[in-house]
């Protein structure tokens, strides 16, 4: 199957009540891990590549790798752009044949991310793509996004903010925050609800690992349609390198780890899709 913009997956999941899972990946293992998982559960998989997985494997091979994987798949799999930080990085990742954009402008003042933000949605619009834009600042870290403590959403901004850059998806901040396995930040679901009742585009809740289930689905049933995860994944990975090393000290075959470490993505990839409910909704 050829890759796909996400704008219609993410229409499908806000009629039908549930989200498409977002996995980062910077590598080979992470990508297959997480496609193998979107394969085993037939579920839509955006498959997230930021600004930091852009510089350390490169645009053509990210581009490359991912259109390798699509080749063989049979699940509708999107090749997005997370946090762009700028419109040369939207224009670069276009012409690399990613099918879906986020424009990040959260760190400018309400009214330059919507400036900003209009040029972003301009660009991904004339080249046929998906974009995405972020109001309110999603704390933590993540690649070269830093939060700080973040600013949750206000949602009459969320709604001048959508009336005026028309995105295909908008990212808000509810209280998770990017780079944690375990959160203990809690969601704020009554300010979910409020943004939900005023903006039509499905929300995307970033910085969801390490999120509980309950908490997921109860942020789906509030129009959460695309969830972001990175740290968790990561974690899986190392975490497996880590405890096969520690065994094996001497081991220099790279596969012995990598393989194990690709089955680990995949099986927490398999669980946090069905948290998402897009299991069978390929
Ligand atoms: O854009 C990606 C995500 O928001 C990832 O956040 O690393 O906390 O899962 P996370
Ligand atoms: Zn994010």
């Amino acid at each position: 199957m050829a890759l796909v913009a996400s704008k219609h997956l993410l229409q499908k999941a806000d009629r039908d009540g549930y989200a498409v899972p977002a996995f980062n990946f910077a590598n080979m293992e992470l990508l297959q891990g997480i496609v193998a998982a979107a394969e085993e559960m037939n579920s839509p998989a955006i498959l997230a590549a930021s600004e930091g997985a852009i510089k350390y494997a490169g645009l053509p091979m990210i581009s490359a790798m991912v259109n390798a994987a699509v080749k063989k798949s049979k699940v509708p799999l999107v090749l997005h752009l997370d946090h762009g930080l700028s419109l040369s990085t939207l224009h670069d990742a276009a012409k690399a044949g990613f099918t879906s954009l986020m424009f990040d402008g959260s760190r400018y003042p309400f009214t330059e991310n919507i400036n900003k933000s209009r040029w972003a949605a301009r660009l991904a619009k004339r080249a046929g793509l998906s974009i995405e834009l972020e109001v309110g600042v999603i704390g933590g870290k993540e690649d070269k996004v830093f939060g700080g403590a973040g600013c949750m959403t206000d949602p009459d901004q969320a709604w001048a903010f959508e009336r005026q850059t028309v995105p295909d998806a908008l990212a808000v901040s509810v209280g998770t925050a990017h780079g944690h396995v375990k959160k203990d930040l809690g969601l704020d679901f009554n300010l979910l609800k409020k943004i939900n009742q005023l903006v039509k585009a499905p929300l995307v809740l970033h910085g969801s690992s390490g999120v509980s289930d309950w908490d997921l689905k109860k942020a789906i049933s509030l129009g959460v349609c695309k969830v972001n995860m990175d740290t968790q994944l990561r974690n899986a990975f190392t975490n497996e390198v880590r405890s096969i090393l520690a065994e094996k000290p001497d081991e220099i075959d790279l596969r012995k780890y990598l393989g194990p470490a690709r089955d680990a993505v995949k099986k927490t990839a398999m669980e946090r899709i069905a948290a998402c409910g897009s299991e069978d909704k390929a």
